[in-house]
């Protein structure tokens, strides 16, 4: 099952209710918040206030992917405004498995995310815990950035190593994602697809998220 996360990064922010309107009407399946704190990254976006507003609004689930390095500090906070899904980056926090395991118990699903450069092999040993992976397929920081196709090589041993150890983990990629690229990564076992500027700069945001579901076999 193809699951389409349009990511707000790219959105009118002065509009923003109505941008959340529009791509759930859109065909939309999760709303994709990407929170960086100019540290992490090197761009800053939103964090809790808005995100506040966003949930009040929003009825499909949300998944918040935090740049920043302290995720710790925005579980409780998500998990009240009633977030799914959450990711954060490994290297930002001290105890990996303790913060994916608060996130769990809070109520919502756990996942790592893992920039170009990072082996995949580093979370091998938390694989089983968690609910999904997101593998970036740009570095993180800005929207419309050019897919990085290396990310075809981790989404194997993923696969392979999920396969030797019987675990189910759901696999996010994030970045770059068209219409070019949504079918082989899908084929690749993608289930979660984020894409922000190939929707939010077409001013027909259903013919997009359409025309990534049909190039999916
Ligand atoms: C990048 C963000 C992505 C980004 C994707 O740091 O994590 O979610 O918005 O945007 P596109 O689809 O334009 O690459
Ligand atoms: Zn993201």
């Amino acid at each position: 099952m193809v699951k389409i996360a349009p990511s707000i990064l790219s959105a009118d922010f002065m509009k923003l209710g109505e941008e959340i309107r529009s791509i759930e009407n859109a065909g939309a399946d999760i709303i994709h918040l990407d929170v960086m704190d100019g540290h992490f990254v090197p761009n800053t976006t939103f964090g809790m206030p808005i995100i506040g507003q966003i949930a009040k609004i929003a009825t499909k689930p949300m998944d918040a992917h935090l740049m920043v390095t302290n995720p710790h500090d925005y579980f409780q906070p998500l998990a009240e405004a009633g977030v799914t899904y959450v990711s954060f980056h490994p290297e930002t926090v001290f105890h990996v498995h303790r913060e994916v395991r608060l996130i769990q118990e809070l109520g919502m699903k756990a996942g790592l995310a893992l920039n170009p450069g990072k082996p995949v092999q580093d979370i091998f040993p938390i694989l089983p815990e968690l609910d999904f992976v997101l593998l970036m397929s740009v570095n993180p920081g800005y929207g419309g950035q050019k897919f990085l196709p290396l990310v075809y090589d981790k989404i194997k041993m993923l696969k392979d190593e999920m396969t030797r150890i019987g675990a189910e983990v759901e696999i996010e990629i994030d970045g770059g994602v068209t219409h070019t690229n949504i079918g082989s990564l899908a084929e690749a076992g993608v289930t979660m697809f984020v894409a922000g500027s190939y929707i939010f700069q077409s001013d027909h945001y259903e013919k997009q998220i359409e025309r990534l579901r049909c190039s999916v076999n």
